[in-house]
This record gives C-alpha cells, structure tokens and sequence, in this order.
C-alpha cells in the first residue's frame, strides 16, 4: 500500500482528469498553475491538452478502464469532467478503492441525471422551481395536459439527453404531440421514457456555479451561455456556443439570495437524504417575476461556462478539488476576482448537425494573452499541424477588465482563427455591452 496525499498534506498531487472537451482543457490549464501538482494524466484528453500532461486513451464512458488505471498508476486525485461517468457510478467505483474523486456520487448525480428525482427534492424542500408533474403513460400525460391553461408548456425527457431533450411547446397541442413522440417515439432513448411537464417561466437565465463538499458551499460564481446555434438564438440546440461573465445583471444581493434560497438548501437537503454532494454543483436558473428559480441543475461545470469563470478564479482549483474530495472545503476561503471573460466557439460548419472534420486550423501560434484557445474538438496532424476533429472545434476566450474588452479581444482573436467551413455566433455578450451582433 502507497500512502495517499489528502487535502491537509502539502505534497504534490498525482491527479488524473477525465474528459476530453474544452471544459476539461481550462480544468487542466488551471491545474496545471497550482504548485501541488506532481504530474498531470487526462483519459482520454484531446490534442490542445497534451503539452500539460500525459493523455491516456481510456474513453469518459469505460469506469472500470479509469479505475483501473488510477489504481495501477498510484493517482492521489481523479476530477471528473463531464456528467456521463458521475451518472453511472465513477465517482463509487474510485472510492471503494479508497481513490479520493471530485464529483458526486452516482445517487448524488441524479440531480442532473433524473429530473423528476430533482424536481421532487425541490418541491419537498421548498427549493424555487417551475411547477412540474412526471408521467410514463400518454394517456394519463394527455389528460394532465388538458388541466393546464392555453399557452406555452415545456415538456422534458427525464434521463440525460445531452442538453436536447427539452421542448417548449407552444401549445397544449404541441405539447401533446412532444409527449408521445417522446414516450413512443424513442425520441431520446431510454431517456425519454419517463417525460416531465413543467410550468413555462420567464426571464433572463444565468449558470451559476459552487463547489460543494456535501456541507460547504463556497463562493458562487455566475455565467451567461448561448445554447442556440446561430445569432439572435435562432436556429438548433447545441453543446453550447459561447459564454460570459460577469453577467450584466448580477449583483450582491441576488447572489445572496441565491445562495440562501437555492444553493445552500439544496446541498443541505441532499445531505440529509443521504445523496451527499460533492463536487461542482450548477444550478442554472431563470430569474422570474417572483425571483430566481430552478430550471435545472447539473452534477458538473457547465461547457462552455468552466472556460470563462475559471479564469476569474482567484483559488488553486487543485487545492479546491482535493479539499472538497477530502471534505475540507470549510478550510479555504474560495476567490473569484473581479475580470469578465467571453468565450465565443468555433464550430465545424452544419455543426449540430452533419458536419466534416480534418481541416487545418491556421491561426493559433498568434493567439497571446489575454487571449486563450482551448480545444474542444481537434487532432494532431502531420507535422503538428492542429485539425478539427468534432463539432465543436475551439472555444476561444479573452479576459478583460469589463465584458465590452474582453468581447472586443475575443473577436479579434476570432476573426484570425481560420478552418474550412467555420462557424461561430456573432453575437456572444452582446446583450451585455448593449451591442448587436458584429
Ligand atoms: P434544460 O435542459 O432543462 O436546461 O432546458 C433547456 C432550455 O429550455 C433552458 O435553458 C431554458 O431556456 C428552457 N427551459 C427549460 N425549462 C423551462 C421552463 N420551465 N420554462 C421556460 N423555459 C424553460
Ligand atoms: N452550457 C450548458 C451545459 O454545460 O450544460
């Protein structure tokens, strides 16, 4: 038996990372600042993340592959990415083997892998959502249905649905027809099987995010995303396609209320139903007539949120994930700075839809700070040229002292990025400097 490092013992850490996004690239950068790190792995990790540590080809989806390899590799920290691995009991695995993890258990997971599981925890702990009711039949959904007043209704598919598996029915017809498409229709799989029909509400909507140890919440941070995949949020969902912070209308006192109304109860009735959090927990929210309410949360950094907020981080992420896995987060006073950050992605073009990848990226050896390119999607070609290699390609972010700088150096960085057939929004933080699109 090896000694393992916990969060109290100041030596370097041997952490592995799963994931292989944007998201986890900016983990990984961020990672890669803290003097606690002994040496980097990334399963499976993509082409902009290999000159930070050693990428490992076990994909996000094989826990007994990941297991294996941070027990055979003597890892002292495994940070989870994405939801996918959390879902199916990563974060169990790694600790029956006594693997400290950052990210929630796989019955903590079910805050963003079951929204009725979710919704249901809302309403017995007053949490503010929309009102819901869940169904697995047409029939008995049809006569719910018929109950509610004419006007828009939003139907959701219940299990993980990559983001997708949510429609704002713009009448009780539509909706009707959502709902069997979705039980019969095999819409989203196994995931549809169970549908969610939710009051619609309205506002603006913003991420917010905290670190959780299961009792400590620590200092929020908040975000704006872009899940539309053209200007003036037209056009298909997406993974999401830029993102900024601060938000334009954030203030002290609504963090403080949703810290108090929302964030707070909710790891605390997670704990006391046995469901312990630990981890990034993601509320996204949309802020009513009647205050802040839940839309959704998720077990995990929101993409490409992680690539704007972590760069306001003014904490070692290291020295979070590994007080947080140990239970210490009430030991560190958690910072996030003052800057803004805008994040604007380049897609390959038909991108959420069909699309070619293995085109040459030309550009990135001109990107300097406070410019940063993150990959989302890229392979190494011949003589380390860099190719598109998915959907979403590049998530090109800049800093600044407000968002009206940092949306002005990120566009510059843009506009000398080249591949065929990119695409990207024009319109990322626009709403925030009272612009329009480029
Ligand atoms: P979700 O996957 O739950 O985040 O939903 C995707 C998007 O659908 C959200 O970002 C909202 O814009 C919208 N949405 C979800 N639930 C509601 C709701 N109850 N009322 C209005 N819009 C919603
Ligand atoms: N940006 C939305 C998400 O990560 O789910």
């Amino acid at each position: 038996m090896h000694m393992r490092s916990n969060g109290t013992k100041r030596s370097p850490l041997k952490v592995l990372l799963i994931g292989s996004g944007g998201r986890e690239h900016a983990m990984a950068v961020a990672l890669c600042k803290s003097p606690l790190l002994n040496q980097l792995l990334i399963a499976p990790g993509n082409a902009g993340m290999a000159p930070l540590g050693e990428n490992v080809p076990v994909p996000v989806d094989d826990i007994p592959g990941i297991v294996s390899l941070a027990r055979e590799r003597n890892v002292d920290l495994v940070i989870v990415g994405p939801e996918a691995p959390l879902a199916d009991g990563l974060a169990d695995a790694l600790k029956a083997i006594g693997i400290p993890v950052f990210g929630p258990t796989r019955s903590a997971a079910r805050i963003e892998s079951s929204k009725s599981w979710a919704k249901r925890l809302m309403a017995r702990h007053g949490i503010p959502t929309a009102g819901f009711a869940t169904f697995q039949s047409i029939r008995e959904s049809m006569s719910h249905i018929d109950t509610l007043p004419e006007g828009p209704v939003v139907v959701k598919a219940d299990g993980l649905a990559a983001g997708k598996g949510v429609i704002i029915a713009e009448s009780r017809r539509e909706a009707s027809d959502a709902v069997a498409e979705m039980i019969r229709g095999q819409m989203f799989g196994d995931a549809g099987s169970t549908v969610v029909i939710e009051e619609y509400m309205e506002g603006p909507e913003v991420s917010v995010f905290a670190f959780v140890d299961g009792r400590t919440v620590s200092n929020e941070v908040s975000a704006c995303d872009y899940k539309r995949a053209y200007d003036g949020d037209s056009g298909p969902n997406t993974g999401g396609m830029g993102a900024y912070t601060p938000p334009e209308f954030w203030t002290p006192e609504l963090a403080a209320r949703i810290r108090a109304e929302i964030l707070e109860p909710t790891a605390a009735a997670m704990d006391a139903e046995g469901a312990s959090f630990t981890g990034i927990l993601y509320a996204g929210l949309m802020l009513t007539e009647s205050g802040p309410r839940v839309i959704e949360f998720n077990c995990r950094f929101g993409d490409p949120e992680a690539q704007v907020v972590l760069s306001r981080l003014g904490t070692d992420l290291l020295e979070i994930a590994s007080a947080a896995a140990n239970g210490k987060l009430n030991e560190l006073d958690v910072r996030w700075n003052d800057q803004a950050a805008v994040c604007v992605v380049m897609a390959s073009g038909g991108y959420p839809g069909p699309y070619e990848t293995g085109k040459l990226i030309s550009g990135l050896s001109g990107v300097s700070d406070p410019v940063e390119v993150f990959h989302a999607g890229t392979a190494t070609g011949e003589d380390e040229t860099t190719l598109s290699a998915g959907g979403r390609v590049l998530d090109i972010v800049a800093r600044g002292s407000d968002v009206t700088e940092a949306r002005s150096s990120v566009y510059d960085a843009v506009m000398a990025i080249t591949f065929e057939g990119a695409e990207f929004r024009t319109d990322i933080a626009a709403r925030a400097v009272g612009s329009q699109a480029l």
